[in-house]
Order: C-alpha cells, then sequence, then structure tokens
C-alpha cells in the first residue's frame, strides 16, 4: 500500500499522505489541497469524507461489525449494562468496581433538576414534541450551572457535565411524560439505579406504584447500550461541529438531539411504528407497500430500513428483534406490528430492490416495539435514542476538545449563484 498519493493538477504535484486506522482502514490526507492546488474536493453527504480521526467507536458496514472501544456490541449486550458504557465510551476503558460504583453513585445524586427547571413545562403547549422540550432544556441546563459552562473547562468540569447530562436528561424526559398526560411529577429516587429510576419516574404515580420487573429494565439496558455511539452519525457530527466553535458541551449536546429528531436518523424510530400502524390500517398489504417503497414517483420509503454505513445487516437490528420476541413472550403480549414488522422484513429481503441496493432492517425497525410493550409513548421514541446516546455524544465532544489539532469546523462549496451584476434602483425595476 502507498505512503502517499499524488495528485497532479494544472502543472502542481500534491504528495498527500495515506492515513491507516488501527483496523486498516484507509484515507489520504488532502489538508494541504487547497493551499497548494487551489482546489476543493466536493462530497454531498460526506459518504467519502473522513471528518476527524477517533479511538472511540469502529464499524465494520460490510461486515456488519460494531465495538465500543474495542468491545463488541454482542458482548456489551451481553453481559453490560448502561452506566458501565458510558463510562467505558467517555473515559476509554471499563471501570473497576469502586470506579462504577461511584459512577452510578454521582448520576443519582445529580438526577434532580434545578426547582425552577420546572417551570418549563408549564409554558410548553402539552402536545409539544418531547424532543423539542429535551433539547430547549438541556441548553437551558446552562443557565442553571453557569459554573461550568467555561471555554476551557477542566477534565473534572468535563465529568461533571457529563454526569449531570447523563442523569438529568433521563429526569427531563419522563417529567415531561408526565406532564403530557397530565399526572403529577415524579422525582428520582436515590435507592434505584438508572434504568429502574427511569421507568419508576415515567410510570409510577402516587395512587399506583410502578411494580419493576427485571426483563422489562433489562431490555431497555439493552436498548441504551446498543443506541449509545455510532462514530460519526449525524447528530455526533453535529455535536463535533457545534462543539468545534468551542460552543459549551450543553450547547453542543442541545444542537445534536436536534439532529438526531429528524426522521432520516434518530426520528425514525417513531417513523417506523407510524408506518407499521398506517400499513395495519390499511389492511396490512406488504406487498403494497414494498411496492411502493421501490416506486422512485411515490415518496414512500420503508422507515428503519436502509443505513449510510451499513451494507450488511445492522448487528444492533439482530439484537434488538431477538429482544423484542424475548421481552413480548415474557410480558405476554401479541403485538400485530410485530408481526407485520417481520413479514416487511421477510419479503424485502428476498427482493431485489432491496438486495441491489443492500437495503436491511437498522437500529429503527424493531426498537419501537419494545418501547410499545413498555408503554413508552411513541413521540418519546426519538427521546429514548437521545438518552442512549447520550454518552456518545459527550464522548465524541470530549475526545475533539481534548485534541490539540482540532480546529473549527467550516467547510467550503462550489458556488452555483450568479455572476457579478449592479444593484437596480427600485424604481428602474419591473
Ligand atoms: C440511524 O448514520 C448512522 O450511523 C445513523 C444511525 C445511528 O446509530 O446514529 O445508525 C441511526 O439514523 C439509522 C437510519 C434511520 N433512518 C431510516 O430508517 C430512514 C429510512 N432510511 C433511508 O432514508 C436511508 O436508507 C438512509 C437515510 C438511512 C440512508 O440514506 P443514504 O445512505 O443516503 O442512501 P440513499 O438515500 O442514497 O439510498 C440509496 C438507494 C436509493 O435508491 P436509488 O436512488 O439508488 O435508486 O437506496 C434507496 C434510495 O432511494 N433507499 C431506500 C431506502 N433507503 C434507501 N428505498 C426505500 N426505502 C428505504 N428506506
Amino acid at each position: 500500500m502507498p505512503e502517499t498519493v499524488q495528485i497532479r493538477l494544472d502543472g502542481k504535484v500534491l504528495e498527500c499522505p495515506v492515513i491507516v486506522s488501527t483496523e486498516n482502514e484507509k484515507a489520504i490526507d488532502i489538508s494541504k489541497l487547497r493551499s497548494t492546488t487551489g482546489y476543493i474536493t466536493l462530497d454531498p453527504g460526506f459518504g467519502n469524507t473522513g471528518s476527524c480521526q477517533s479511538a472511540i467507536t469502529y464499524l465494520d458496514g460490510d461486515k456488519g461489525i460494531l465495538r465500543y472501544r474495542g468491545i463488541p456490541i454482542e458482548q456489551l449486550a451481553e453481559q453490560s449494562t448502561f452506566v458501565e458504557t458510558c463510562y467505558l465510551l467517555i473515559y476509554g476503558r471499563l471501570p473497576n468496581s469502586k470506579e462504577l460504583d461511584a459512577f452510578s453513585t454521582a448520576f443519582n445524586e445529580h438526577s434532580m433538576i434545578h426547582e425552577d427547571m420546572k417551570n418549563f413545562f408549564n409554558m410548553y403547549p402539552s402536545s409539544t414534541h418531547p424532543m423539542a422540550g429535551l433539547s430547549a432544556m438541556v441548553c437551558s441546563m446552562s443557565a442553571y450551572y453557569p459554573e461550568l459552562i467555561k471555554e476551557d473547562p477542566t477534565e473534572e468540569e468535563i465529568n461533571r457535565i457529563a454526569v449531570q447530562l447523563l442523569s438529568k436528561v433521563r429526569t427531563i424526559c419522563a417529567f415531561s411524560y408526565k406532564k403530557s398526560i397530565g399526572d403529577p411529577l415524579v422525582d428520582p429516587r436515590h435507592d434505584l439505579r438508572y434504568v429502574p429510576n427511569f421507568l419508576n419516574m415515567m410510570f409510577s404515580s402516587p395512587t399506583k406504584p410502578y411494580k419493576i420487573i427485571n426483563e422489562v429494565v433489562r431490555a431497555l439496558e439493552v436498548l441504551l447500550i446498543l443506541h449509545a455511539d455510532h462514530e460519526q452519525n449525524c447528530s455526533t457530527s453535529t455535536v463535533r461541529l457545534v462543539g468545534s466553535s468551542h460552543a459549551n458541551l450543553y450547547a453542543s449536546i442541545s444542537a445534536g438531539i436536534c439532529a438526531l429528531w429528524g426522521p432520516l436518523h434518530g426520528g425514525a424510530n417513531q417513523a417506523v411504528i407510524e408506518m407499521l400502524e398506517m400499513i395495519q390500517k390499511d389492511g396490512g398489504n406488504v406487498a403494497k407497500y414494498i411496492a411502493k417503497a421501490k416506486d422512485k414517483n411515490d415518496p414512500f420509503r420503508l422507515m428503519g430500513f436502509g443505513h449510510r454505513v451499513y451494507k450488511n445487516f445492522d448487528p444492533r437490528a439482530k439484537i434488538i428483534k431477538q429482544c423484542a420476541d424475548d421481552l413480548l413472550k415474557k410480558l405476554g403480549i401479541r403485538d400485530p406490528l410485530l408481526d407485520l414488522a417481520k413479514r416487511m422484513e421477510e419479503v424485502a429481503l428476498k427482493d431485489e430492490y432491496f438486495i441491489s441496493r443492500k437495503l436491511y432492517p437498522n437500529v429503527d425497525f424493531y426498537s419501537g416495539i419494545i418501547y410499545r410493550a413498555i408503554g413508552i409513548p411513541l413521540n418519546m421514541f426519538p427521546v429514548m435514542f437521545a438518552i442512549g446516546r447520550m454518552p456518545g455524544w459527550i464522548a465524541h465532544w470530549k475526545e475533539m476538545i481534548e485534541d490539540p489539532a482540532t480546529k473549527i469546523g467550516r467547510p467550503f462549496q462550489i458556488y452555483t449563484g450568479p455572476t457579478k451584476h449592479d444593484y437596480v434602483p427600485i424604481e428602474q425595476r419591473s
């Protein structure tokens, strides 16, 4: 493999170094291209462009591989917890028992939100999408914890913001749900760990305590682990870009939440269920909707299918599908949407259109079935994705801000507008 590649342009020659990753991925460093040749590259959607070097997550789209700090996602889903996975992603290694206990205890100690923040819930209409409230409240945490929003936070200050965010977003989400159904807010409890605490805040009430079922806790734990990071996806790239201007971590995460909200990204888990409900209501005609998904003149797409990177199965989808089966069996739930989703997958995976485009179920195709079984409302599905992705966003922001090579993100463009022409006074315009 060459150590450099040559770019010859208008009589100039640029030697570009070849960068090789620890997993033998290869990149051409073109950072001197514009200053040497005056040319830029153009790559809409960045399908061929690396934005940074990172040690956090590795994925291989062709082989369906996903590892956090080198550990396969299958092992973490089987043996780890979400809090332990947060530690692994943010600090680069698994914690020992003392560190894990201290980390988990810090989550409990920081699980309350400032009392004044509860007023936010009175200002929004009850119909507000919880991603709007979450993004606004995360950004507003900078107002309630101003001592932490310095341009160059210390490691200790970053650690404190990280724990604040990881713990409080769970409370904010549960409170927004309670507010939307007119129930009194249920505060976090010091004696419950991360996931049971969230479920209790979501579903218990003064007249009806929530019965914590281990299988439900484990299913949600696995979902949060599987969503925790995914290298340079749209929302994580947003967090890095906003953070590169030295915007504080709260502001950067708030921007990531907004990027995740889109139905092509983290909003897809909600869009999948809406799609399945629509197909079910229309008689469950799988062939009709597979045909619509293939029809270029039809805006319908098979939500939860396809991925920018995975051109083979999404390893997370396989685990989530099995988790959905197991949980529904344990709870004695028969969800017709799960049967419909399985039929859609079966037909699509045998269809040339999907095979030739390497379109497989992604992380969002089956996750909504589990959220439904737990009782989480549809418009909170993207919020669950945000809670899961929080450690990944924080880890990438921290890696970016600690990298001395980081520069403010500022891409160029190819201008396609009008060439120079003079201003025309209003009286001379037609
Ligand atoms: C997430 O990037 C990440 O890592 C994201 C994520 C993470 O963990 O952060 O994995 C989470 O966002 C998962 C993706 C959730 N989104 C959806 O499920 C929405 C439905 N999927 C599509 O919109 C689409 O597949 C994308 C957005 C996910 C990927 O789009 P790409 O890579 O830009 O692919 P493309 O649009 O260029 O599609 C290539 C071809 C096109 O057909 P042709 O023009 O070649 O004829 O495949 C077709 C597309 O029309 N296609 C689909 C399709 N997805 C792609 N056709 C029907 N249904 C689909 N879902």
